[in-house]
C-alpha cells in the first residue's frame, strides 16, 4: 500500500518504492534544486540532437536508483530483448510486435517466425517510393490524363492519426507534393466537407486499412468511389483514383481495387505502430521520399538508443519509470503532453491512442485483474494556446498532472524569428512556475510592491499563492524535421511497451474496442428492420426508437 488509496505490486522493488515515496513526497523540488546546483547535469540525458531534461521531477538520486530497481525485477531488459527478437510478445492474438523493422536503416537482418521481414519491408518501400514519385513527378495520371494535385487519405485510428499527425507537423517540407487531406469519421460531415471543394479529375484516395474491414472506412471509401464513379462517369476511373494500403489482399480486391494499386504491411505491425509502414504513403506523397526516410531514420536512431543504452541512460524508460512513479505512487489520473510548436497540435491526439489504447488495461498479461492503476488518460494542447485556457488547473487545481513540454527549438519562420523566441521563453517559464511556484511571503511581497495593504492585501493573498512541485519533462529538439519527429515518436512508442512490462500488460492488443462495436452492428440491423430487438436495457430501447425508428 502507498497510503493514499492505491495498492502497487506486492513485490519487492514496488514496495521498497512505496516506502521511499513516504518519506520523499513531502519533498519540494525547488530545495533539491537548492541543494544540487549539479541537478540538471545529473537528471538530464541525450539521444544525438535530442535533450530530455527530468530535473523538474520530484525525485532524488535514490528515487531514480529505486525507479531502476523496479526496471530490473520486471525484467526490462529481457522483454526489450524479446521485443527485438521478434518473439510473440501480443500474446493474446499470437503475435510479434515488430514496427522496429520498419524503419531499420542497418541492413541487420530481423526475424518473425526465422523469416527475415527486411526483404518484404524493403520490397514495399521501393514500391512506394516509386510511386510517391511518380505522383509527385505528374506521371501517375488520373483517368482522363490530369496529374494528381490532391490525396484523400480515408482511415482511421492507426490508419488516420499517424499520417495525420505528421502531415500537418511537417508542413514546411510539403513544397512539391499535393495537398493531403483526411476522412475519418463516418459522420458524412467529415467526407462532404472533404470532397465540397475537389476536383474528380485530380483527385487520389488512399483507402488505409490494416484489416479493410472497419466500418467507418468502408462506409466512407464506398461514398467516395460513387462520388468519384458517378463525376467522371465510369466505374473504369476508380483504377487511377483509388490505391490501398492494407494486410489484407483479398478484401481490397473484393472492394473493387486492383491488389496491384496496394501497398501492404503485415500482421505484426500493430495499427498505432504503423505510421512508418506504408499507412505512411500519406506523409511520403506530402513531403517527398528522403523527407519519409529521414522520419524513418530519426525513429531507428531511437530504437538503437533503447536497444543498446543501459537502463539508466536510457531515455524511453526513464519516461516509462516517472510515469509510473506518477501514476502509482502520487495517484496522477491523467498525463499532459503541451506541444510548444502549432504544427504538432495533433500530437496528443496521436498519443492517446498510443497510450490508451495500448495500456488501458485492467488484466495483466495472463488474464488476472490488476490490482493497480495502469495508463492514465493522456491529453493536451499545444502551448502558448493552453496557457490561457486550463494552465490555471495545473498550476493552481488539486490534480497533480505531471506534463511533458515538447519544444523545437528553432522555428521554420526566420522572417517570424521574435515569435519563436516568445514562444520559447513561455514553455520554459511554465516549466519553471510549475516547478518553483509562488510562496505566501514572495506573493506577500509583490502584493505590498503594487500598494496592497491591510485587508485588501489578506484578502488577496490566497489566491495569489501557487503551491508549485509540480513536475514536467522537457523534451527538446532543434528544430521540428522529419527526422526528428520520428526521434519523438519512436521515444513514446517504447517508453509505453516498458510501462506494459511495468504493469504487467500487454501494450499490443485492444479488445476494449470490440463491444461497441459489436453493438452499434445490432441497434444498426434493429433500425433497419424497423424494430427494436428484446434485450436492450428501458434507455437504450427508448433512445434506439427517439433516434432512428422516426
Ligand atoms: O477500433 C480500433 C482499431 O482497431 C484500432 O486499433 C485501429 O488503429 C483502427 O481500429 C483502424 O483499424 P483498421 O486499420 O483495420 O481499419
Amino acid at each position: 500500500m502507498t497510503g493514499i488509496g492505491y495498492e502497487v505490486p506486492d513485490t519487492p522493488a514496488w514496495r521498497a518504492l512505496a516506502a521511499h515515496h513516504r518519506v520523499v513526497r513531502g519533498l519540494h523540488m525547488r530545495a533539491l534544486f537548492a541543494q544540487d546546483p549539479g541537478r540538471f547535469e545529473r537528471f538530464s540525458r541525450r539521444v544525438e540532437e535530442l535533450l530530455f531534461d527530468f530535473s523538474k521531477h520530484r525525485i532524488t538520486g535514490e528515487t531514480l536508483e529505486l525507479l531502476l530497481a523496479l526496471a530490473r525485477e520486471a525484467d526490462v531488459e529481457g522483454w526489450r530483448a524479446r521485443l527485438f527478437s521478434g518473439e510473440r510478445v501480443n500474446l493474446t492474438e499470437g503475435r510479434a510486435a515488430f514496427h522496429m523493422a520498419l524503419r531499420n536503416l542497418s541492413g541487420r537482418p530481423m526475424h518473425v517466425d526465422g523469416e527475415d521481414v527486411m526483404p518484404r519491408v524493403r520490397a514495399v518501400l521501393r514500391r512506394m517510393r516509386a510511386f510517391v514519385e511518380a505522383v509527385r513527378a505528374g506521371d501517375w495520371r488520373g483517368h482522363t490524363g490530369r496529374a494528381i494535385t490532391d490525396v484523400v487519405n480515408i482511415g482511421i485510428g492507426g490508419s488516420d492519426l499517424g499520417p495525420r499527425m505528421a502531415c500537418e507537423a511537417l508542413r514546411p517540407y510539403g513544397r512539391g507534393g499535393p495537398r493531403v487531406r483526411f476522412v475519418a469519421n463516418v459522420d458524412g460531415a467529415d467526407l462532404a466537407d472533404t470532397l465540397a471543394d475537389l476536383d474528380p479529375e485530380t483527385t487520389l484516395f488512399v483507402v488505409a486499412s490494416k484489416t479493410f474491414s472497419t466500418q467507418e472506412t468502408l462506409t466512407n471509401a464506398r461514398s467516395a468511389r460513387a462520388w468519384l464513379v458517378e463525376r467522371l462517369g465510369t466505374e473504369a476511373a476508380v483504377a487511377r483514383h483509388f490505391v490501398a494500403v492494407s494486410t489484407h489482399r483479398e478484401r481490397v480486391a473484393a472492394f473493387g481495387i486492383d491488389p496491384d494499386n496496394m501497398f501492404e504491411f503485415w500482421d505484426w505491425v500493430g495499427g498505432r505502430y504503423s505510421m512508418w509502414s506504408a499507412i505512411g504513403l500519406p506523409i511520403a506523397l506530402r513531403i517527398g521520399w528522403e523527407g519519409f526516410e529521414a522520419l524513418l531514420a530519426g525513429a531507428h536512431a531511437v530504437d538503437e538508443h533503447f536497444r543498446t543504452a543501459p537502463l539508466a541512460d536510457n531515455v524511453p524508460v526513464l519516461m516509462a519509470l516517472l510515469g509510473v512513479w506518477y501514476r502509482n505512487l502520487f495517484g496522477a489520473a491523467t498525463h499532459a503532453v503541451l506541444p510548444y510548436a502549432e504544427r504538432l497540435r495533433r500530437l496528443p491526439a496521436y498519443l492517446q491512442q498510443l497510450e490508451m489504447e495500448s495500456n488501458g488495461k485492467r488484466v495483466d498479461r495472463a488474464g488476472r485483474v490488476v490490482g493497480w492503476h495502469t495508463c492514465p488518460v493522456v491529453w493536451g494542447e499545444p502551448g502558448t494556446n493552453g496557457q490561457h485556457a486550463f494552465f490555471q488547473l495545473l498550476h493552481q487545481g488539486t490534480e497533480l498532472v505531471p506534463c511533458d513540454f515538447i519544444l523545437p527549438v528553432e522555428g521554420h519562420e526566420p522572417e517570424l524569428a521574435h515569435h519563436q523566441r516568445i514562444l520559447v521563453a513561455n514553455c520554459l517559464a511554465q516549466a519553471e512556475a510549475l516547478m518553483r511556484g509562488r510562496t505566501e511571503a514572495e506573493a506577500r511581497a509583490e502584493l505590498e510592491a503594487e500598494g496592497l495593504s491591510g485587508e485588501a492585501l489578506e484578502r488577496l493573498l490566497p489566491h495569489k499563492v501557487f503551491p508549485g512541485n509540480r513536475p514536467s519533462s522537457l523534451i527538446v529538439v532543434p528544430r521540428l524535421t522529419p527526422r526528428t519527429l520520428g526521434m519523438i515518436v519512436a521515444l513514446y512508442e517504447h517508453k509505453v511497451f516498458v510501462q506494459s512490462v511495468l504493469w504487467g500488460t500487454n501494450a499490443f492488443d485492444q479488445w476494449g474496442v470490440e463491444l461497441g462495436k459489436r453493438l452499434a452492428g445490432a441497434i444498426l440491423a434493429e433500425a433497419e428492420a424497423g424494430q427494436v430487438a428484446a434485450g436492450h436495457d428501458s434507455s437504450t430501447s427508448a433512445l434506439i426508437r427517439h433516434c432512428l425508428l422516426r
